[in-house]
């Protein structure tokens, strides 16, 4: 199945533009909306005094200099801390030439920890329309606080139903068909992506979690089984495949039809397509 070039692909960034710049900051994110990504993922939890923060892993041992699970901390520990360090010095280890990007911005905030409220500032400021894909990270750990929080500050930014447009300017995403539920209860008409990283028997016919519209594959599942995707496009279901990087995974989900590609380069990916 080949699909036209003008098929317009949403290009969303991956914890920001994370190649370049340091996951889940400021930092990422503010270059990912100048490289003109049309819209910003984020993995989101929650902090032992109750603040959703944008952090990937269950602890901060890899993104900052300091130790420990996010569940465990207060908002004003991982203040404290460096979300940046790591990746300048290992960026420069991995490159020949020095580029721009490689000098840390000397402002310390956009480095350190990122509330969800702060990147939804940051997007609000934004002079343009961006959308926020986040995704929800072991919701069964709060037993819903995760959801409850997230639709209380999006409801804050106006973001917790459509608005102007057909299509909200934030969906919610999970590996955890319970977590989409608890949004989809409480926010009926806020898009959801069912996300997954294998294909397991159960899923192949097709069909999503009940009520649930975009399915969010990786790109292991889109090279392996892409008849898989072709049902769920025919089922109506908007495709999103994460984590893709390499061009002829690009050019591959082009090819599907896929609607939107997640992915840690959003400027080479724009490039790639012609944008
Ligand atoms: O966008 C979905 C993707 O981010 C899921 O995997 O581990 O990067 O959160 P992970
Ligand atoms: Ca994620």
């Amino acid at each position: 199945m080949t699909h036209a070039r003008q098929h317009r692909i949403q290009v969303v960034a991956h914890r920001g533009a994370s190649e370049d710049a340091p996951e889940h900051t400021l930092a990422a994110y503010r270059k990912a909306i100048e490289d003109g990504a049309d819209a910003l993922e984020c993995d989101v939890r929650l902090t032992a005094d109750g603040h959703l923060v944008c952090v990937h892993d269950r602890r901060i041992n890899r993104t900052s200099n300091g130790r420990g699970a996010v569940s465990a901390l207060e908002l004003a520990d991982l203040a404290a801390l460096d979300f940046g360090s790591w990746k300048y010095r290992g960026s420069l280890h991995h490159r020949d030439e020095e580029p721009d990007w490689v000098h840390r911005p000397e402002d310390p905030a956009e480095t350190s920890v990122l509330t969800l409220e702060r990147l939804l500032t940051l997007v609000a400021d934004s002079g343009r329309r961006v959308e926020l894909a986040i995704e929800t990270k072991h919701p069964t750990r709060w037993a819903g606080q995760v959801e409850e929080r997230l639709l209380t500050l999006l409801k804050r930014f106006g973001l917790d139903a459509p608005a102007t447009s057909e299509e909200s300017a934030v969906r919610v995403m999970s590996f955890s068909a319970r977590s989409l539920q608890r949004i989809r209860a409480a926010s009926p008409t806020l898009p959801t992506v069912y996300l997954m990283q294998f294909l397991s028997p159960r899923l192949r016919d097709g069909r999503l979690p009940n009520g649930v519209r975009i399915a969010g594959p990786s790109i292991r599942i889109v090279r392996n089984h892409p008849t898989y995707i072709e049902r769920l496009k025919r089922a109506g279901h908007q495709v999103h495949v994460w984590t893709v990087n390499e061009p002829a995974d690009v050019d591959l989900c082009v090819d599907l039809g896929i609607d939107a590609i997640i992915t840690n380069r959003p400027r080479a990916v724009l490039d790639q397509l012609g944008r």
